[in-house]
């Protein structure tokens, strides 16, 4: 399949992912398996741009689960991810703010596990938009993955968790493109109202990235 309109912001020859299934924001969602829709990595690779005006619609069960498991969920039985890590250490963990709470991604359970109720989309970016993003995607890492690196590589420790949460990131954007959504990368985030919602204490996490994502205007 290939994208004639590259340049035009959204591809109307890009299937768009099944939205049958509409998201109940219970405590636990149960996510479903990625659906493969065809479209080649050249395909979604010539489409992929940050995009920052999304449609209000909230997204489907099929998005957020093909979004999440791109970004962070298990490709292998070893339970490996289908993003990288440095050293194999896996120091993320990916939030999802919604309108309606603030959830957890478990790639082993595949699911969402609701840990703050109501709209915080707003401390999850620094742009105005990001309040209405119908997903915005919070990597934090667990700095105590690296506790056997010594400590005058602080500031690696975060270099790290930062390059992970980028391959994450890339990840998700191409299956964005490759789905006939939006999505960019952030680098933009309250890092202190974040840890606070999450009770984390800021000695050992850190924020290191963030995404908003949603359908095409
Ligand atoms: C590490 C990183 C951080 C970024 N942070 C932001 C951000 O906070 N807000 C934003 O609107 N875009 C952000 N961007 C997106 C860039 O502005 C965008 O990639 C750049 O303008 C090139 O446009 P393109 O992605 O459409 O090719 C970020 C991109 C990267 C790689």
């Amino acid at each position: 399949m290939v994208c004639t309109a590259l340049t035009l912001g959204g591809c109307d020859q890009l299937p768009k992912t099944d939205d049958s299934q509409s998201m109940k924001m219970e405590q636990t969602i149960s996510l479903v398996q990625p659906v493969d829709n065809g479209v080649t990595l050249m395909a979604a690779l010539k489409e992929r741009q940050s995009v920052r005006e999304f449609s209000a619609e909230a997204l489907s069960l099929e998005q957020v689960s093909g979004v999440l498991w791109a970004a962070y969920g298990i490709n292998r039985e070893d339970g490996k991810r289908t993003a990288p890590s440095a050293l194999a250490l896996y120091p993320l963990t990916v939030y999802a703010f919604f309108a309606e709470g603030v959830y957890s991604y478990n790639p082993a359970e595949n699911t969402l596990n609701r840990v703050a109720e109501g709209d915080h989309r707003a401390i999850s970016g620094m742009q105005d938009w990001v309040a209405t993003a119908p997903m915005n995607l919070v990597y934090v890492a667990d700095l105590g993955v690296y506790s056997q690196m010594p400590p005058y590589l602080e500031d690696v420790k975060r270099l790290l968790a930062a390059q992970d949460a980028a391959c994450c990131v890339e990840n998700a954007n191409l299956w964005a493109a490759a789905n006939n959504m939006g999505a960019v990368t952030r680098g933009s985030f309250k890092e202190p109202e974040i840890l606070s919602l999450l009770g984390l204490d800021a000695e050992r996490y850190t924020v290191v990235l963030a995404q908003s994502v949603g359908n095409l205007k």
